[in-house]
């Protein structure tokens, strides 16, 4: 039985949990706070932050996982270098960690591989910022170089708004780094995450391409597959090979992409599940968690079959905890929907505390209408 140390408990981490317990893994969940989604399927639980070096050090040691493998990115993920070099594995591997920890080093990877990308610059400063995105060009996309799910991300039309834009990123920064990236606006036609895993005994497969709606910079709804042109499709393939072949190891990345009507343009990566393929849930015989948990033990995927599917996020309102939820079983009364609830304990405008999926003909009809009966309440 392998066991597993899961740095990070949110939903991905728990969906996986339960993916890797179905294969007979014994599961370690970490996080910051006690009652993590994932802590409630596991087998054990370390409450701890990722981002202190001793701590995590003294986990690793103690619990001696076969495969430490994460699930977010603010992880101290020097020791994960270190510990690989004793002997650990790490998924996909230490280096893709380390380096899609902060936005600048997985760019930099990116555009030394020669993969078409938005034009952009980094700033440390707010003077600096604006002399960046003069150069670039109005409007620019503002993000800290370490910060996620649309944390200090903002968009600058003009000049005027680059205080505002500098004091945001700042706000939303985590980690020691002052610097934020300033990326050209892409007026995408629609964009795409596309799901690339990488197998110990085989080729790099990928699944059909997911498109998605974000606002706030955090995803709002995805559907599978998302059409698009043959020659997009084997451009984005191509660019997420050389990607994920340049990070190594074992599992399933998140690849995401801006497509216009010309071409295709690479933005990030996750070197583990993606939020946007929670539609896999419903839409894929193998979830995207299923995918990452084989491709991870060393099993093999034959084939992967996809339905149209679609997911809807619910998200609270207000801060609060003991969130209750209503409007399930209408939300639930249509054939072919379904729900996950996290089991967040706590609540805070925009957190993202269930998604509605559906399946078949409109299933992102289905999915948002679902979403959009369902409301979290908290005392
Ligand atoms: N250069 C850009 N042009 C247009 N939209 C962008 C750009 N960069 C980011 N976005 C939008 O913001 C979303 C979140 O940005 P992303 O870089 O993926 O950050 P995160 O790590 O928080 O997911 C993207 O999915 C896209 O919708
Ligand atoms: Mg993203």
């Amino acid at each position: 039985m392998k066991k597993i140390l899961l740095l990070g408990s949110g939903e991905l981490g728990k969906e996986f949990t339960i993916s890797a317990k179905r294969l007979g893994c014994h599961v370690v969940a970490c996080d910051s706070y006690a009652g993590a989604p994932a802590m409630q399927v596991a087998d054990e639980f370390c409450v701890f932050s990722m981002l202190d070096e001793k701590a995590l050090r003294n986990v690793i040691s103690e619990h001696k996982p076969d495969l430490i493998v994460p699930e977010i990115e603010a992880i101290r993920t020097e020791v994960l270098l270190e510990v690989e070099k004793k002997g650990f594995e790490v998924i996909p591997s230490a280096r893709a960690a380390n380096l899609t920890m902060n936005r600048d080093r997985i760019r930099d990877v990116a555009v030394g591989l020669g993969v078409r990308t938005a034009k952009f610059s980094y700033a440390e400063s707010a003077e600096d910022l604006r002399n960046q995105a003069q150069a670039i060009g109005f409007p620019v996309v503002i993000k800290p170089v370490m910060s996620s799910s649309g944390k200090g991300q903002s968009v600058a039309k003009t000049e005027a708004d680059i205080p505002s834009s500098w004091e945001y990123a700042c706000e939303g920064m985590r980690g020691d780094r002052q610097k934020v990236i300033v990326e050209e606006f892409i007026k995408f036609e629609f964009e795409i995450t596309l799901l690339t895993i990488r197998q110990r005994n085989g080729k790099t497969i990928f699944c059909q391409p997911i498109g998605h709606v974000q606002e706030r910079g955090d995803y709002q709804y995805s559907w599978q597959p998302q059409a698009m042109k043959p020659a997009h499709l084997q451009a984005a393939e191509a660019m997420a090979e050389k990607v994920t072949s340049d990070l190594g190891g074992a599992g399933l990345f998140g690849v995401e992409f801006f497509v216009t009507k010309d071409e295709v343009i690479f933005s990030e990566l996750s070197p583990r599940p993606h939020d946007t393929g929670m539609v896999t849930l419903i839409s894929q015989n193998l979830s995207e968690f299923d995918l990452h948990a084989r491709a991870i033990l060393g099993l093999p995927i034959p084939q992967i079959d996809t339905v149209e599917g679609a997911s809807a996020v619910v998200l609270a309102t207000k801060e609060g905890s003991s969130p209750t939820f209503t409007g399930l079983a209408e939300a639930m009364s249509e054939p072919s929907t379904d729900v996950r609830i996290f089991g967040k304990p706590t609540t805070r405008p925009y957190r993202r505390m269930a998604i509605a999926l559906a399946k078949g003909p409109n299933a992102l009809e289905k999915a948002r209408a679902a979403a959009k009966k369902i409301a979290v309440v908290t005392a």
